[in-house]
């Protein structure tokens, strides 16, 4: 009786899953195929196991399909720098394989692909490129020879098709920037359903065991609960490696990165009062982020040019600070004449070159491998300190609102607009250099350039 039904519960699910879960029963059932059963020994008869196997497998092969896409290549590799139809800051790459130098032929790119900067210093053709253009172009040695005829053939069918991209240039990227993330939805939920399948599966296989264990009237001991199950203990610890992993690694790559640091400070000293009520002019304190790579901090000479005079905080309103406290202005103004070395009852015998230097903690800092210009920034760039460094004058103590990571820098490089529309005398002088551009834009060709046409996502500009 409970050998027929089970048979007939076994025909339904080998119409169901007619590979994977009945080998299982072959070995729970042992006379059924005799054939199969010589094969069991030999593969791995779990289902779980298998369906992963098939799952990475074509996990495995989207991605080398990935790899070879050629479009997605060109966008992240060369569309910063190419664009197929125009020049931007690299020549407009649809046609130049027509070029007598390649002859149509993407091999003959290979190296300058992958090994550019040296074929500029021994290449004449590619030295008068780079004269021509000014900047070099950015060596690609990790690129394969079928990724780079990946990314020509992605070009070619471009170019004359003849799709020209939307003027705005931009939107191509950011329509990429969406079917990627698509994508990855789409991948996400297909690791979702074959999760959900390969759980089901555990689950029938476990139903199957024991009715074919119950059919043979083997007693078997208790199913072992799914803490103490090995598979899910595998499970956990490769997922727990994982996850530690990506976070440990994003936490590193963070290291030393701070937003909203604000340190104590030896005085409380307020920006609010300083450069918001009183509206000192920042330059006044900070002056040399006008001429120099640095925004110094002011000496204790340049405070007592006005606190000789103001020896009290009585005209401003009560500041409280961060932890509800109430600050004492007087009393702070107090320990800036302890460094000063001043006695406000006998100020005409002060000395200034007595003063000793106030350790205020430093709160940006970029690490020694980047190079940052505050002058190129604040002068040539026009950019208010306040886009950096937020509302200074609403923040009684200083506190860092921008992240400084690189991708910080590179995106307002890639959007920011220089200002070249500079005529004999007016406008910014900085940029009379770049004569090609100003061509461009007469002939309209290019309606603006931004910091990344000059120049501003190459390494070498920003680190040492
Ligand atoms: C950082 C900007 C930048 C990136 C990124 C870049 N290029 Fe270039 N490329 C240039 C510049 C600039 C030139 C002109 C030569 C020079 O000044 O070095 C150039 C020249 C070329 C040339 C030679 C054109 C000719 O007329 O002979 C080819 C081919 C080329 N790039 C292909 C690529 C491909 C393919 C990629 C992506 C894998 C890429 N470039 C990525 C900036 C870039
Ligand atoms: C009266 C002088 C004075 C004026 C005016 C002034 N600052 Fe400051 N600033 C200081 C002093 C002193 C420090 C160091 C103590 C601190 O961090 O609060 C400082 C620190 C800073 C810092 C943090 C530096 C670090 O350690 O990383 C920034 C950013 C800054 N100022 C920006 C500004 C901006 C923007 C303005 C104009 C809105 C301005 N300051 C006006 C005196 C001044
Ligand atoms: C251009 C003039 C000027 C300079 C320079 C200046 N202060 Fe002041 N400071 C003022 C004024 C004005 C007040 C507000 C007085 C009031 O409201 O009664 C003030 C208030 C203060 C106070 C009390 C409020 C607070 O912020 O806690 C302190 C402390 C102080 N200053 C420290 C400094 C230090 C340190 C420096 C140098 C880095 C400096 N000041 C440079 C003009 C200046
Ligand atoms: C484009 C962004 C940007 C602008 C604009 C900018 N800063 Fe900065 N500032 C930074 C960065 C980044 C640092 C960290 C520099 C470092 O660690 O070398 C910094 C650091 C500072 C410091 C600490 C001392 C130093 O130079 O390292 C002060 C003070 C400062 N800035 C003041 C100013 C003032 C005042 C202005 C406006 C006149 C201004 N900044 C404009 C990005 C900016
Ligand atoms: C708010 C926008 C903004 C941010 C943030 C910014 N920059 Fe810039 N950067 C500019 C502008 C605008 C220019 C153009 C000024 C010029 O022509 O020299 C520029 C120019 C530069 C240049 C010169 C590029 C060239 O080709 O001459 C360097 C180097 C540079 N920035 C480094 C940095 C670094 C490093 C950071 C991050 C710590 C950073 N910038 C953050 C706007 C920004
Ligand atoms: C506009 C300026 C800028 C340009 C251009 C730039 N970097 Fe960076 N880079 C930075 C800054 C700022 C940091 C520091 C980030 C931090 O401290 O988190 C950095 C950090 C790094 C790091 C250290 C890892 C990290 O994330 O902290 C590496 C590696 C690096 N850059 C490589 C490159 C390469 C390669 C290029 C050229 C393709 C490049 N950078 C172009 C500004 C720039």
């Amino acid at each position: 009786m409970l050998n027929s039904k089970f048979l007939e519960n076994k025909k339904k699910l080998n119409r169901l899953f007619f590979y994977g879960v009945p080998d299982l029963l072959l070995q729970r059932t042992p006379g059924i195929y005799p054939h199969f059963e010589l094969l069991q020994p030999m593969i791995p008869c779990n289902a779980i196991l298998r369906l992963s196997f098939l799952y990475i497998s074509i996990t495995f092969s989207v991605f080398i399909l990935h790899a070879q896409d050629g479009k997605q290549l060109f966008s992240t590799k060369c569309a910063s720098c190419h664009n197929i139809f125009k020049d931007l800051t690299g020549p407009k790459l649809g046609g130049v394989l027509e070029k007598e130098k390649y002859g149509g032929d993407p091999k003959k790119t290979y190296e300058w692909i992958r090994n550019s900067t040296s074929l500029v210093n021994s290449d004449p053709y590619y030295s008068a490129l780079k004269n021509q253009w000014g900047s070099v172009m950015t060596a690609f040695p990790d690129l394969k020879d079928a990724e780079i005829d990946a990314i020509w053939d992605y070009i070619n069918k471009t170019y004359a098709a003849g799709n020209k991209p939307k003027p705005a240039g931009d939107d191509t990227a950011k329509d990429d920037l969406k079917k990627a993330n698509q994508n990855s939805v789409i991948f996400g939920i297909i690791t979702l359903i074959l999760a959900i399948i390969a759980l089901i599966l555990a689950y029938v296989n476990s139903n199957l065991k024991k009715m074919s264990d119950d059919a043979e009237g083997i007693i078997r001991p208790e199913p072992v609960p799914f803490y103490k199950n090995k598979f899910y203990i595998a499970l956990l610890s490769v997922l727990l490696f994982v996850v530690g992993g990506y976070l440990l690694a994003k936490g590193a790559i963070g290291l030393g990165r701070q937003t909203n640091y604000q340190p104590e400070q030896p005085i409380y000293y307020s920006h609010k009062v300083h450069a918001g009520i009183n509206q000192i002019n920042c330059l006044y304190c900070h002056s040399s982020a006008w001429e120099s790579k640095h925004a110094s901090i002011p000496s204790v000479n340049v405070c007592m040019n006005c606190h000789k005079a103001i020896q009290a905080y009585e005209k401003g309103p009560e500041i409280i600070d961060e932890n509800g406290n109430k600050i004492d202005g007087t009393a702070e103004i107090q320990k800036l004449y302890k460094y000063a070395g001043f006695d406000p009852k006998n100020a005409a015998k002060w000395d200034p070159s007595k003063a000793k230097p106030i350790e205020w903690v430093r709160i940006h800092n970029l690490p020694d491998h980047v190079y940052f210009n505050h002058a190129q920034h604040v002068r040539v760039g026009k950019i208010q300190c306040q886009t950096c460094h937020g509302e200074i004058t609403n923040m009684h103590e200083v506190k860092q609102v921008s992240e400084l990571s690189m991708g910080w820098c590179i995106n307002c490089h890639r959007q920011t607009k220089v200002d070249f529309n500079y005529s004999e005398g007016k406008g910014n002088q900085f940029y009379s250099i770049y004569e090609k551009f100003h061509n461009e834009i007469k002939k309209g060709k290019m309606d603006s350039i931004t910091v990344s046409h000059i120049g501003g996502l190459e390494c070498q500009k920003c680190h040492y």
